[in-house]
């Protein structure tokens, strides 16, 4: 199974399979001198380990990063600083229960990547979904919090605007809230509201599809390239490669088609600090393919878990038709978990554009720094 590497300077390749002993990944072209240590990163971990809500999977993972190289002491004694060589990270697994498997071995989910992963390879790892659960989504964060700090003072935050039909009022958007309720949630006023639905989606054993935003603060004015290297044509990429998520949009995204000329348009003025001023943001802090100056906005949709317990249609392996039901430990709303994954692919994204930036145009004069 190849392609398991994506970024061009800042680069991210992950490993392991959620029923294996470890998974890990190992983030190449970090540059030297960047402050890392385990619990600055495990602090982003924490934030998509499961098990910490009904309403994300009981499986019990601690998520404990280990980092394995790619580092030295910090002279002050806190954490490490990075050598510039390949980063390795890695997390054991140690709440598998495989058994939980055995009766979708040789079926096909409907909804899920059982049916095409044999089609393409002949075989595959049905334990826990293998390569194709969204555990390998941990070690994304884990790269992300690295990306993090070679973004210095970029803030990405994310956060869920809708779950099924009920999407938050975007008038009461708190950042400050967002920590405080197990949906990632951005408006207190809608927690209750979707504490009911997700509530009535588990008992039915059924599963629900939700909408994650991703903003990026600070990104200075000018990362991407004009064609092949679009910042926002990487940005879908790389949403888009995070399991269920089907469809991503950048700033105003689809409804910018119901928009007329100068209604999309962000004009712009001198604001006070001598700087361009976008009175809006339409385009979601990106202008052919370079970062304006403005944050950076992503949006995408996450459809429902495919593993469910009501019976759906499908077929084996050997072709026999079949009713298939999901046991075991599933999210019933996966857009819950996907929202610290969604920050660290912008994360991602954004070093690997900064250093590219730096790699062909350098230091801009400072009149024209962001
Ligand atoms: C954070 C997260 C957790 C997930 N957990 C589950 C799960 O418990 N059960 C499941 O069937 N799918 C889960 N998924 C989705 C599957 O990994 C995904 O649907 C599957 O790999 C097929 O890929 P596709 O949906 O992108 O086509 C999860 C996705 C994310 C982002």
């Amino acid at each position: 199974m190849s392609h398991n590497t994506f970024g061009h300077l800042f680069r991210v390749t992950t490993w392991g399979e959620s029923h294996g002993p470890a998974i890990g990944c190992v983030v190449d072209g970090c540059p030297p001198g960047i402050s890392v240590s385990e619990p600055e990163i495990q602090l982003d971990l924490d934030r998509r380990r499961p098990g910490q809500s009904r309403y994300t999977t009981q499986r019990r993972e601690p998520d404990a990063v280990r980092i394995l190289s790619g580092v030295v002491p910090a002279r002050d004694g806190e954490g490490f600083v990075t050598t510039g060589t390949p980063i390795s990270l890695q997390i054991e697994n140690v709440d598998q229960r495989s058994k939980d498997y055995s009766d979708i071995a040789d079926r096909y989910r409907p909804g899920h990547a059982d049916f095409t992963y044999d089609e393409k390879y002949g075989l595959r790892d049905p334990r826990g979904g293998g390569r194709s659960s969204a555990r390998e989504t941990a070690m994304r964060v884990a790269a992300g919090a690295i990306a993090r700090k070679v973004l210095g003072g970029v803030v990405v935050r994310a956060a869920l605007v809708q779950i099924g039909d009920i999407t938050i009022d975007r008038a009461r958007w708190d950042w400050d809230t967002v920590g405080d309720n197990p949906f990632f949630c951005p408006d207190p006023g809608t927690v209750e509201r979707w504490t009911a639905l997700l509530d009535g989606v588990r008992k039915r054993g059924s599963s629900i599809g939700a909408v994650v935003e991703v903003v990026a603060e600070n990104v200075p004015a000018g990362l991407g390239a004009p064609l092949y290297g679009k910042l926002d044509a990487d940005l879908a990429s790389a949403m888009m490669s995070i399991n269920a998520v089907k469809g991503v949009e950048i700033g105003a995204g689809f409804s910018a088609a119901a928009l007329s000329g100068e209604e999309n348009a962000d004009e712009i003025r001198m604001g006070n600090d001598g700087r361009p001023l976008f009175l809006t943001n339409n385009a979601g802090g990106i202008l052919g393919g370079i970062s304006t100056g403005q944050p950076v906005v992503a949006r995408f949709a996450v459809k429902p878990t495919s593993s469910i317990l009501i019976p759906k249609r499908s077929i084996d392996s050997t072709g026999q038709e079949i009713d298939v039901v999901t046991k075991g430990r599933h999210d019933p709303c996966v857009g819950i978990r996907a929202v610290p994954v969604g920050e660290a692919m912008m994360a991602i994204v954004l070093a690997d554009h900064l250093l590219r930036d730096r790699a062909q145009v350098g230091e801009r004069p400072a009149w024209r720094k962001g």
